[in-house]
């Protein structure tokens, strides 16, 4: 019979900011499937095997409607949620989803991708230019890992620079991991407002920009809503926390951090490897739509699976000494932006930022350095549904 895991864990361990949690990591040494209870009583799954994962995302007997998914730590009673709004597709399955995926797929053009990493070279210098002047210590995650990644959704969603501190403000207090409900409501409340009408602009005053595109289809208003609330969610913690994380990750391995200072050309592979290592979003949720035989097990049809995509990218049976961070590994294959018709479709326009900013970043500051003992740097709460610092302290000679 299968191993059983009674409760997920609330935290990492001690001083492995980096690692999934120790009983994640012990539940796959038990194999790559394992019962779990949700706080419902209803029975479940927990898949930490990277083959057994990466086989479920391509498996259209698997669901990713957000009707049926169950929290895997809260019990919200017998509330009925309802279906994803309309344009929301990260939590639809075909051939709902594909109404929204397919028109956005060729939005992210080569043409695109390149005038936005011009732009992007100009708004890492920016920054970095406000750190320096400001002198040591600083936040990295809000002098860096916050601003880039958002100001590049504003590019994409075609925001005035004049509306973009606003914009900002409001997508990070409905993104808030820690804030009380009604506040998060109430942001995400505001966030919809604002862009109902940057969709209406987009439609009367077309720009350059990706949304604007869209308005040349059969989507209503109301899709291009969803879809832009979509790469709100989906592209701004998930690169902030690569970027802050991942700066954090090499400051603790000197040694790979060297290795890349010395060879810039490493870039690529070290973007991959950090996404591996890291694996900032952490879980997924699939439900079953009828009875499925995984892994020796029957699943039966309602049944919600928790997929560790953490814990997968750190499956010994898949990466040698999987709890290194090598940045010359060259095995790849990693499943950080998943895998099957849900797999991230902001993966170029995210590794464009990374391989922009961490070179920008350590050229800048030849001496970067924490400023602060490791283990006082504040690990966002394990509930968060992206793993990161809240914040980075660094310092540098000047
Ligand atoms: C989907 C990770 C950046 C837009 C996903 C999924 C993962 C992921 C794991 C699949 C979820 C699932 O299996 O259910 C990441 C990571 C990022 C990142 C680690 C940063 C390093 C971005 C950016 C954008 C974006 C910058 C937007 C511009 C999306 C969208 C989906 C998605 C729209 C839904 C795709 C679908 O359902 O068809 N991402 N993402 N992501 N991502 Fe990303």
């Amino acid at each position: 019979s299968p191993h059983t895991v009674t409760t997920l864990p609330t935290a990492r361990q001690p001083g492995r900011p980096f690692d999934p949690p120790a009983e994640l990591l012990d539940a796959r040494r038990h194999g790559p499937i394992s019962r779990y209870t949700f706080p419902s009583g209803k029975p479940g799954w927990l898949l930490t095997g990277y083959d057994l994962i990466k086989s479920v995302l391509a498996d259209s007997r698997f669901s990713s409607r957000k009707e049926l998914m169950l929290h895997p730590t809260i019990d919200y009673g017998g509330i009925q949620i309802p279906p994803a709004p309309p344009g929301e597709f990260l939590l639809m399955d075909d051939p709902r989803h594909s109404r929204y995926r397919k028109p956005l797929m060729g939005k992210f053009t080569v043409r695109r991708m390149r005038l936005l990493t011009e732009r992007l070279e100009q708004i890492t210098a920016d920054h970095l230019d406000a750190m320096e002047k400001a002198g040591p210590p600083a936040d990295l995650v809000t002098a860096f890992a916050k601003p880039i990644p958002a100001i590049t959704i504003c590019e994409l969603l075609g925001v005035g620079r004049q509306d973009r501190d606003s914009f900002r403000e409001q997508v990070d207090a409905f993104m808030d991991a820690e804030a009380e409900d009604e506040d998060v409501l109430a942001a995400y409340t505001t966030t919809q407002h604002h862009l109902a009408e940057l969709v209406a602009a987009k439609r009367a005053h077309p720009t350059d920009d990706v949304l604007s595109d869209l308005t040349d289809s059969d989507l209503t208003d109301e899709e291009l809503k969803g879809i832009a609330l979509i790469l709100l969610a989906a592209g701004l913690d998930t690169t902030t926390n690569m970027l802050a994380l991942g700066t954090f990750a090499l400051l603790r391995n000197p040694d790979q951090l060297a290795a890349l200072r010395a060879d810039p050309t490493l870039i690529d592979r070290a973007v991959e490897e950090l996404l591996r290592y890291l694996s900032v979003g952490k879980t997924f949720m699939r439900t079953a739509l009828e009875d499925v035989e995984l892994g020796g097990q029957t699943i039966r049809a309602g049944s919600p699976l928790i997929l560790s995509y953490n814990t997968a990218n750190r499956d010994p049976e898949r990466f040698p000494d999987p709890h290194a961070l090598d940045l010359h590994r060259q095995d790849g294959g990693h499943l950080a932006f998943g895998h099957g018709i849900h797999q991230c479709l902001g993966q170029q326009l995210a590794r464009v930022e990374m391989r922009v900013a961490f070179p920008a970043l350590l050229d800048r500051f030849p001496t970067l350095r924490l400023a602060v003992p490791a283990e006082q740097v504040p690990l966002r709460p394990e509930i968060a549904d992206i793993h990161g610092v809240k914040s980075l302290p660094v310092t540098w000679d000047t």
